[in-house]
């Protein structure tokens, strides 16, 4: 063998080594490629009817039933009051229905069961709120476009039958099982940044698919159309910005009953929070993590069982992470004690704040500049401590960030603080 023969078999040899690495890469990603794909017609809501077709995906998702604390303590699938571990936010949320009936989030089968039944729907409430709980809200477009979303949400919900709650037409095309978006709240803010969502590679659509739901939002004044709130980018201080424009005309959610400020409610901006974290940046999906493999009969399959991840630490962890369940339990667990410390305290900053406001506010000859000024600190700081209070992963999602905001917080509710000591003339607090 000369010499160029010997570095012609050098060089298959490592490029051997290398697309046996990519393929085996890739493959961690691969689709379950022994699915057989069923033609299911357009307009079928019922899972059960999909079921039949794809019995390993419909028999995990019915799990989404179990309900379970995380063993971490924070999240978890149990229908407990999240003000029972805050109770800031009853003072915070004064005013606004989340102070009365707040619960953890539990698995999708129970969407519509818990919007029927939570205090703060009301004769008010518009139907805009069945966007996120049911995949009728494909028919409900095609037929009204955002027409749907101004009507009484008592007469929509009374055209959903009781199987209408989030499932497989949420995330599937029926005709070839394809991922797709059917709220167009998503569709539009991304259209706006530019990106057609219907072009969306597989890898982005493993994370879109959960982000047309768990995202924040505003509700357009008098159409009551959902709007993201994305325009300017997705962190705390962005989307901040964005409100202040008066986006739409949108100025408040509500207003806070005692330090009168005009107050804006953060609704799970999960989908945010993890796209400017580690593992958004690095392509890591909300599939990858919430949906990992699993194997029966010897078919590879994805879990359709969407909960914390923490209950199947190694399928969901292990493809990517070599360090064992023990240590990346601990890192989760380190992660959310440290963050709701920093969200703890900065809650009841935030309730010092309102309180302070309130008093100065009583005083005779008050300085109104100087109380506008603590109004609007006192908003920003509740929109910061908000921002990872109401996001659902206690911090995980994006470690830095949420500790960086929580702490934020804090310290626009002392600023806001001093504001109405000096509106006052007097030390208040
Ligand atoms: C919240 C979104 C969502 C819902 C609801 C959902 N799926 Fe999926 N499904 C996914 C994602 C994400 C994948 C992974 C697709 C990929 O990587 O290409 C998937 C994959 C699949 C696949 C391909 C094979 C596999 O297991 O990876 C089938 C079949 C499937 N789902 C059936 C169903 C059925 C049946 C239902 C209803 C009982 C359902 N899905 C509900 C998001 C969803
Ligand atoms: C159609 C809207 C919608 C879509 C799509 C959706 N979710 Fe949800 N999700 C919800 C709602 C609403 C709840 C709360 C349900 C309740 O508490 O009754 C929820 C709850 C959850 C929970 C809490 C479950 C528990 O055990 O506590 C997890 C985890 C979750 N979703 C993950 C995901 C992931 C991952 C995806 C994408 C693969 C996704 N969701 C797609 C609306 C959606
Ligand atoms: C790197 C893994 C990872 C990725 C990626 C990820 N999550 Fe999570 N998620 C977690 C962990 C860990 C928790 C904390 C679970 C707990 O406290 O029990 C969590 C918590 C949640 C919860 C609350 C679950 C509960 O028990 O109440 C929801 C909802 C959720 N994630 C949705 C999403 C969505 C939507 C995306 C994508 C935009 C996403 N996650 C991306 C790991 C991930
Ligand atoms: C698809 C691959 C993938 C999966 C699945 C995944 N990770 Fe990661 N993780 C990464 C990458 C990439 C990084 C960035 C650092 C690096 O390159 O090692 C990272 C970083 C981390 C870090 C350090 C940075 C930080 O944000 O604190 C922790 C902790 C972590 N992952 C925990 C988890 C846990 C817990 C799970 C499961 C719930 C998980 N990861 C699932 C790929 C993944």
């Amino acid at each position: 063998m000369n010499k160029s023969q010997k570095s012609m078999i050098a060089l298959l040899g490592v490029l051997l080594v290398f697309f046996g690495f990519v393929i085996t890469r890739i493959g961690i990603a691969k689709p379950a490629s022994t699915v057989k794909i069923a033609k299911i017609p357009a307009g079928e809501y019922d899972p059960a009817v999909w079921g039949k077709f794809y019995p390993l995906q419909y028999e995990s998702y019915k799990k989404n039933s179990i309900m379970e604390p995380s063993p971490t303590g924070y999240g978890g699938s149990l229908k407990v009051q999240k003000s029972d571990m805050m109770p800031e936010i009853k003072t915070n949320f004064k005013g606004n229905p989340f102070s009365v009936d707040y619960t953890e989030d539990r698995g999708h089968v129970y969407a519509l069961e818990d919007i029927k039944e939570t205090k703060r729907i009301g004769p008010k409430s518009p139907g805009a709120c069945i966007t996120c709980k049911t995949p009728y809200l494909e028919k409900l477009v095609q037929e009204t476009g955002w027409g749907y979303a101004k009507l009484p949400f008592s007469q929509v919900m009374d055209t959903i039958p009781s199987h209408g709650y989030i499932s497989c037409a949420n995330c599937h095309d029926p005709e070839n099982m394809n991922l797709r978006v059917i709220n167009p709240a998503f569709i539009e803010a991304m259209d706006r940044k530019g990106v057609d969502v219907t072009k969306a590679s597989r890898e982005d659509m493993r994370s879109y698919v959960c982000g047309q739901c768990h995202a924040e939002y505003f509700f357009e004044p008098n159409t009551s159309r959902v709007v993201f709130p994305w325009d300017k980018g997705s962190k705390p201080s962005d989307i901040y910005a964005y409100y202040l424009d008066k986006p739409l005309g949108f100025v408040q959610d509500w207003q806070h009953p005692d330090s009168k400020a005009a107050m804006l409610k953060a609704q799970h901006p999960d989908f945010e929070t993890w796209s400017t974290g580690t593992h958004g940046k690095a392509g890591v999906a909300c599939a990858d993590c919430h949906m990992p493999y699993e194997r029966k009969d010897g078919q590879k399959y994805s879990s359709h069982t969407m909960t914390s991840p923490l209950k199947n630490l190694d399928a969901a962890c292990g493809t990517c992470h070599t360090q064992g369940s023990a240590w990346l339990m601990d890192q989760v667990k380190t992660t959310q004690d440290y963050t709701f410390e920093v969200l703890h305290t900065a809650g009841q900053n935030v309730t010092r704040a309102h309180e302070a406001i309130k008093k100065a506010s009583e005083i005779p000859n008050v300085n109104q500049d100087e109380l506008a000024n603590a109004r609007e600190l006192v908003r920003k700081a509740q929109w910061y401590w908000d921002f990872v209070a109401a996001e659902s992963s206690m911090g995980f999602h994006n470690p830095d960030q949420s500790l960086n905001s929580a702490a934020q917080a804090s310290e626009f509710a002392r600023q806001a603080i001093e504001a109405a000591n000096r509106a006052a003339g007097i030390n208040l607090l």
